[in-house]
């Protein structure tokens, strides 16, 4: 693409509307195992219409960031816990697992040939890599396929949510559960996020900009969002409470989520992982006890959250500002990302 039209892209990316020049593609079959590592133009694939894949939905996906730093290089934030991931993910859809070395190489590749694709330093934005596996063995009997693909591709990235940091409207679903145990939910395939659709069509016709879900057996548990994991903040000043829902078996772990629990206890905070039911949100969001809720994923950042609504009424949460805990959260994390401060855990990796 000429550097003129990049640039102009660049200066206005927006989220998952542009490609770079290239991408990766590894070939699959049961017989052969892994092979075909090739970096190609970006472009249109063509499948065979009995392709699994087209079919029976035997696909998952990754989402990492690629942040160029201050001495113009480009590093990724844990793109290792991708990587297991990844392979967790293909375990749970009966697909074979990627060699973390061929996942981390392909990123690396990529960003070789696309390096001017990644935004400028000191700003919000950043490359978004996609990495994702589909079954492509053309037939249309209901087996886990004996030939994938891997292709990663990557897409220059400004906010997930428009507006700026300002706290969101989420719609609380009762129509609708996202995972249940024993399902997919902690594997990051397409299906669960077609499923998600329709609720958060719901969601959008009532002005919110994302879907939080109750588990699916009792209908009573917080679970997560369409596309990230939620944070609650309990109380202010010197003793402050963080509590996510714990990973019971449906709700993805998300790498940000994990990142933010390690945040918060070195700035103070009581860190919980635990159950925490629509009642408590209802009960200690009306008398004030809840302080700030924030949503947090690759795409999202940390998103805050000013109201939780549903059918029948609303939890309001906060000034309608983002709150303190939500944006040192979200500085600390992001300077660590932008190499803004230094990487004491050892989270970057230089592509
Ligand atoms: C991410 O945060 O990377 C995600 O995968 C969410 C995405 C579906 C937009």
């Amino acid at each position: 693409m000429p550097e003129s039209r990049r640039a102009e892209i660049l200066a206005d990316p927006g989220f998952g509307r542009h490609f770079t020049d290239h991408m990766v593609t590894i070939r699959w079959s049961r017989d052969t195992g892994w092979r075909d590592a090739a970096v190609v133009p970006y472009g249109p694939m063509s499948f065979d219409p009995a392709t699994m894949v087209l079919h029976y939905g035997q696909e998952i996906f990754e989402g990492l960031k690629a942040y160029r730093q201050p001495d113009g290089s480009i590093a990724s934030f844990r793109p290792e816990a991708n990587a297991a991931r990844f392979r967790a993910s293909a375990s749970r859809l009966a697909m074979p697992q990627l060699p973390d070395e061929l996942f981390l190489a392909s990123l690396r590749e990529l960003l070789d040939v696309d390096r001017d694709w990644a935004p400028p330093a000191g700003g919000e934005e950043s490359l978004y890599l996609r990495p994702f596996m589909l079954a492509t063995e053309v037939g249309l009997g209901v087996r886990p396929a004996a030939e994938c693909l891997y292709v990663l591709i990557a897409s220059p990235a400004g906010p997930y949510f428009t507006g700026g940091i300002k706290p969101v409207d989420v719609w609380l679903s009762t129509d609708y559960t996202r995972a249940a145990l024993g399902g997919t939910g902690t594997a990051k395939c397409g299906g669960n996020y077609a499923a998600s659709l329709l609720p958060q069509a719901q969601g959008t016709e009532h002005g919110c900009a994302q879907v939080l879900y109750l588990d699916a057996e009792e209908r009573r548990w917080i679970d997560e969002m369409g596309s990230n994991n939620v944070f609650f903040v309990f109380g202010s000043g010197d003793h402050i409470e963080i509590v996510t829902p714990v990973l019971t078996g449906s709700i993805l772990a998300g790498v940000t989520r994990d990142s933010l629990l390690v945040l918060a206890k070195e700035i103070g905070c009581q860190v919980t992982e635990r159950r925490i039911s629509w009642e408590e949100l209802v009960e200690r969001g009306a008398d004030g006890r809840i302080t700030e809720v924030f949503g947090c994923g690759t795409a999202a950042v940390i998103t805050p959250i000013g109201r939780v609504r549903h059918a029948n009424g609303e939890v309001v949460v906060g000034d309608g500002e983002p709150g303190p805990i939500t944006q040192r959260l979200r500085t600390l994390l992001t300077d660590i990302q932008r190499g803004a401060a230094p990487d004491t855990h050892s989270w970057m990796r230089t592509l």
